[in-house]
């Protein structure tokens, strides 16, 4: 009953932000500083228009995708997102299964709060996002770790030199450590659904949250790890430890939050199997472009791996665009977590649904076949004229 008034998925954002406490909402929602980086991933995509053709027969079009090896029932999938757990009830568990169920890719957090084995075994499909720890040896332990639970493909975010200023957190009283505090205790309080649906039961069944996956290691309590210090130890990760983690895992390696082309081509030097073109939400460097707007450089820079994007994707309109201009396969982000929280498994089911009835009618009216048929052909930038 709750999801049906959600037609579109923007719709999930105002449900979950009337059923999520304020810094949760907030922790979501925001972006770094100034916004502008979070902005623009929309902006760049309503600065483009198709083309598109008619009295094509494409009555046996179908919008499945092969993607490094797997096929895939539609050309998107679930970005990573951090403490997923806390927004709703098993978060990792109800992404990971509602993208298994409906035949799309899934990336699960390395921030998150319940242990990659469960997500593995839950939905072995899954992927798995890593940031890398500042030990050596814990990268290697992380690594193996990695592959023991079963996972096929890591992906490695490479954008989180730092941790990006996200002022909103302070504003709304986000912080890791989770500190207690009266104001915390209030958002709560005035929010009864998410306190049951979420926090009792996760405390009940199964205690208090634990970063359980950044690290070889069972990490601490989210009201004890101050992440935000984590971050800003790694930044003399180099192209070396790439290196070094492609000579040690097996299965597919992707790195995430590229955004120029001589990035791209040093990633394929290293023998990495994709990237994933992204400025992380925005939420890391303000004022960086935006994945849409890197793609055309990456794709030629890309050699043969798979090129991958996310940021700002809410319509199948913008995948479409988004193929269009490069891209083999889109992540998307924020709607996904608005998903599970207004409407747990059920709500992304609805969510990935609602997405790929999108991709289908907008590929047909494009007079498409399938996703692999398009092309730079296919858009035109707003405000010119066909030659
Ligand atoms: C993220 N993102 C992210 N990325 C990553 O590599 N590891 C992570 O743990 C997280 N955590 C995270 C939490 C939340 C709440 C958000 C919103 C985002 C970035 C994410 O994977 C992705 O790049 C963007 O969210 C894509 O943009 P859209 O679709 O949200 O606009």
């Amino acid at each position: 009953r709750r999801l049906r008034p959600i037609l579109a998925l923007e719709d999930f954002e105002p449900a979950a932000r009337r059923k999520l406490p304020r810094p949760l909402f907030g922790y979501i929602a925001g972006a770094a500083e100034t916004n502008a980086a979070h902005h623009d991933n929309r902006t760049a995509f309503a600065e483009w228009a198709f083309r598109p053709r008619y009295l094509i027969n494409v009555s046996q079009r179908s919008i499945a995708t092969t993607l490094l090896g797997q096929t895939y029932r539609a050309p998107f999938g679930i970005s990573p997102m951090g403490i997923s757990a806390m927004m709703a009830y098993r978060g990792d568990l109800v992404l990971a299964r509602a993208a298994q169920d409906a035949g799309i890719a899934m990336v699960m957090s390395g921030s998150s709060l319940i242990p990659m084995e469960d997500v593995a075994r839950a939905a072995p499909g899954s992927w798995f996002q890593a940031y890398l720890p500042v030990d050596e040896k814990r990268i290697a332990a992380l690594v193996e770790r990695v592959a023991r639970a079963g996972f096929g493909t890591l992906v490695l975010t490479v954008d989180t030199t730092t941790m990006g200023n996200r002022e909103n957190n302070i504003r709304t009283g986000f912080s890791t450590p989770l500190k207690p505090s009266l104001r915390l205790a209030w958002d709560g309080a005035i929010r009864p659904l998410w306190l049951w649906d979420t926090l009792y039961r996760t405390l009940r069944h199964h205690g208090m949250p634990h970063f359980e996956n950044n690290f070889a290691e069972r990490g601490a309590p989210i009201i004890a790890r101050n992440v935000e210090r984590d971050f800003g130890a790694r930044d003399h990760l180099d192209w070396s430890h790439i290196a070094r983690i492609r000579q040690q895992w097996k299965g597919k390696l992707v790195i995430k939050g590229i955004l120029h082309g001589e990035d791209a081509r040093r990633a394929s030097a290293e023998g990495i199997d994709g990237v994933i073109v992204s400025n992380h939400g925005g939420r890391q460097l303000d004022g960086a472009i935006s994945a849409f707007r890197a793609l055309p450089e990456v794709r030629a820079a890309a050699g043969g791996m798979a090129v991958m994007m996310d940021g700002g994707i809410r319509r199948g309109a913008d995948v479409l665009k988004a193929l269009a201009m490069g891209a083999d396969f889109v992540f998307v982000g924020r709607p996904f977590l608005y998903a599970a929280a207004v409407g747990g498994e059920a709500g992304v089911r609805h969510g990935i649904e609602i997405l790929g009835q999108e991709v289908d009618r907008n590929l047909a009216l494009l007079g498409c076949l399938s996703p692999e048929e398009l092309g730079p052909q296919h858009l035109m930038r707003i405000g010119g004229i066909p030659q």
